[in-house]
């Protein structure tokens, strides 16, 4: 009897232990950074909507990660910082804190909603902790470029001769030719200097700290260094440094920049006025491209929904909003924006509101999208 009392009160620690240790887990969860930064920008937007609805929507809006894919450039890769970072593109955020606030503005076009974050900044887009995402942990190579060293970040895709908004940078490239570092280390189409290290890819491989160590006071990072200590001011070590960090052998500018370019140019050009109608519609619907992801009575792609009785879903006027601006009605939209003209506009919302051909092939896919 007494050993089945024991047994129960062992029991019943064991599961009291269990549900308080899942407590635990999930009041930590609860408590990651990240859902603080959020609910942190959820709070202030409330504050500073002044429209009632828009007030309601963000009292019923649960936190989120947030991120963006960035597949231009270079390897795809996954940013969350603008799940803290959440006020970035909002100028209504100018005065609001850290990491709310807007964006500073950087010369030049870059929409944050194409760059993402670590293709200027570095750091690591995955993180969801302050430590993780500023890349500060001890193992990940690639740090948060912030203040005057961002111009490292700059340099992937505007390398030599160095923009003018990136004075240090060019200090820095000027300097390593006036302070004999070329004499000793080559640089891929710089130099050639054979008594140091080569130096084409330092950047990747050293962090912010070893560089500024391995110029200032050679000996620190290697105790029988051959470099010689010099006398350099500290504006010129930052200028060298930035230099050094910007090195990468990583040709952007040929690859995706030039696409990137090339495409801008092609989405960008003036769209012509055509004759409103069904089949100008049709004809707008083939020549943008449409068709590459979506597919009409069989015909066409498969990454967005299949279109074939979408004019049974949507009324023109959802339609020829979300032409305008698929961000509006769908968050988080994957579809590129187009520019249409007027006519152009009217003529492809008036293709889509003609499909309507319900048969038994596509009757599954209205039944599994209507109740949207
Ligand atoms: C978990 C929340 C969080 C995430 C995720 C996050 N940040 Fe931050 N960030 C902060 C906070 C808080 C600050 C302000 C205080 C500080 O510097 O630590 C900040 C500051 C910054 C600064 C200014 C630093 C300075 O000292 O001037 C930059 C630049 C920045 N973040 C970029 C990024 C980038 C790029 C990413 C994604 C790779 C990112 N952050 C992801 C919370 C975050
Ligand atoms: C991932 C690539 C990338 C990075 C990183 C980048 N830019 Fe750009 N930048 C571009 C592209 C693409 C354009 C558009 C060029 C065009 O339309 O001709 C551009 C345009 C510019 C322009 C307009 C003049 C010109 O040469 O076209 C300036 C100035 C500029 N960037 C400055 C900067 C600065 C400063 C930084 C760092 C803070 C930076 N960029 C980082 C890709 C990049
Ligand atoms: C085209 C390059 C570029 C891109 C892309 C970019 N930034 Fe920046 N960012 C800059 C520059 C330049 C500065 C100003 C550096 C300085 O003087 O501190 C800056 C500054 C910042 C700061 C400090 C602002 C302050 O008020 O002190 C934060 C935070 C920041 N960026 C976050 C982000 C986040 C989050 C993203 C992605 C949504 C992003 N940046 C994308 C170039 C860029
Ligand atoms: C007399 C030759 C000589 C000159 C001049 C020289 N270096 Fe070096 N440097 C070396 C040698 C040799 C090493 C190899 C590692 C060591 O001995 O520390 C080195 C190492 C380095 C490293 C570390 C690289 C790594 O991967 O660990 C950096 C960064 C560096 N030099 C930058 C510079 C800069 C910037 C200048 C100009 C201000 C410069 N060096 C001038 C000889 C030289
Ligand atoms: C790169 C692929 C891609 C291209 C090109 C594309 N779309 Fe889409 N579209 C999508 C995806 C993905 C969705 C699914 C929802 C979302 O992510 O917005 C979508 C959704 C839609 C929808 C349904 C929206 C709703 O009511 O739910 C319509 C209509 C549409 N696209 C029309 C077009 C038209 C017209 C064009 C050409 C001018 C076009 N799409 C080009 C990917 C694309």
């Amino acid at each position: 009897m007494k050993i089945e009392k024991a047994d129960r009160i062992v029991f019943f620690l064991a599961a009291l232990l269990l549900v308080a240790g899942n407590g635990l887990v999930v009041y930590r969860n609860y408590q990651t950074e990240w859902r603080h930064y959020q609910s942190g920008y959820l709070e202030l937007a409330r504050d500073k909507a002044d429209n009632p609805q828009v007030k309601a929507m963000l009292t019923s809006r649960k936190v989120r990660i947030e991120q963006q894919i960035v597949r231009q450039f270079g390897e795809q890769r996954v940013d969350r910082c603008v799940t803290c970072h959440a006020g970035v593109d909002n100028p209504r955020f100018l005065d609001a804190p850290p990491p709310f606030r807007t964006h500073p503005q950087v010369p030049g076009e870059h929409s944050l909603r194409e760059f993402g974050c670590t293709s200027c900044h570095a750091g690591n887009g995955r993180g969801l902790s302050v430590e993780d995402a500023h890349g500060e942990s001890e193992f990940w190579t690639e740090p948060l470029l912030k203040g005057d060293y961002i111009e490292a970040g700059c340099a992937k895709c505007h390398p030599a001769p160095y923009l003018e908004e990136t004075p240090r940078l060019r200090m820095g490239a000027r300097l390593f030719k006036e302070k004999a570092c070329y004499g000793c280390h080559a640089v891929e189409s710089v130099s050639d200097g054979k008594l140091g290290v080569e130096l084409t890819e330092v950047g990747r491989k050293w962090g912010i700290d070893y560089l500024v160590e391995s110029i200032v006071d050679p000996r620190a990072n290697n105790f029988e260094s051959l470099m010689p200590k010099m006398d350099l001011t500290e504006e010129e070590v930052k200028a060298l440094t930035i230099y050094l960090k910007s090195l990468r052998r990583e040709d952007l500018v040929h690859g995706s920049v030039a696409q990137y370019i090339e495409l801008r140019q092609w989405h960008n050009r003036e769209p012509e006025e055509v004759p409103v109608s069904v089949e100008s519609g049709k004809l707008v619907f083939e020549s943008k491209g449409c068709v590459a992801c979506h597919t009409i009575n069989g015909v066409g792609g498969k990454v967005g929904p299949d279109l074939s009785v979408y004019g049974l879903q949507r009324t023109g006027d959802w339609i020829e909003q979300h032409h305008l601006d698929p961000r509006s009605l769908i968050g988080g939209s994957s579809m590129p924006d187009f520019k249409y003209s007027a006519s152009e506009l009217e003529s492809v919302t008036l293709y889509l509101l003609a499909q309507k051909k319900l048969s038994v092939d596509n009757a599954a896919i209205y039944g599994s999208s209507a109740g949207q």
